[in-house]
């Protein structure tokens, strides 16, 4: 008979100690496979679920950088493409709006796949010519500082009607006629005789 031992207030034959120990540590075994069963389904869940959070991430992630990219680049593009005016059959185009143009200002508008520009002078009264230039066909805009038409390519500058009067353009711009109807100030060409 060998020593004994006091375990939690009995005393125990080292036969017993062992038959204890054992117990114990199959119950250590038995915790541990159950924590290692719920760690897997724990997993296994989780792994379902995770692509699914990641492709909304990703979603999310690529609309913000889709949205980014278009509020950067749609106020250039507005600035490159003029607006779409209502075409009334070729010869003949709503430029602008009663209210659009202060005096002394213009627009650029698009009269068939040309711009046309539009100015309102000092004195209120409306003109209308092709804003191509006759040079090398930059698009000419109006100056309002010199009260002139303005093409910025080689300094080339045209007087209210259109007329070239320094600079290398060779010959005039097409002048248009302006009628107020309502209010849309309207643009047509000039008919031959
Ligand atoms: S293109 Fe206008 S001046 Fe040369």
């Amino acid at each position: 008979m060998g020593p004994k031992a006091v375990i939690d207030g009995c005393l125990l034959s080292p036969s017993a100690l062992v038959e204890r120990s054992w117990g114990e540590g199959v119950d250590f075994r038995r915790a541990r496979a159950v924590r290692e069963d719920a760690a897997l389904t724990d997993m296994t869940e989780t792994a379902g679920v995770q692509p699914e959070r990641r492709r909304m991430v990703e979603f999310l992630l690529g609309g913000g950088m889709l949205a980014s990219v278009l509020s950067f680049f749609y106020p250039v593009l507005r600035y490159l493409v003029p607006p779409a005016v209502p075409d009334l059959g070729g010869d003949e185009v709503v430029a602008a709006k009663a209210g659009d143009l202060k005096p002394n200002s213009s627009k650029i508008f698009r009269f068939g796949n040309r711009p046309g520009l539009l100015l309102m002078s000092a004195d209120g009264g409306y003109r209308a010519m092709s804003a191509t230039c006759t040079h090398l066909s930059c698009t000419v805009q109006y100056r309002n500082d010199l009260h002139q038409v303005w093409c910025a390519c080689h300094n080339g500058l045209y007087d209210l009607n259109g007329r070239n009067l320094s600079g290398p353009p060779p010959r005039p711009l097409e002048a248009y006629q302006v009628h107020v109807r309502g209010d849309e100030i309207v643009v047509s060409r000039k008919r031959e005789g």
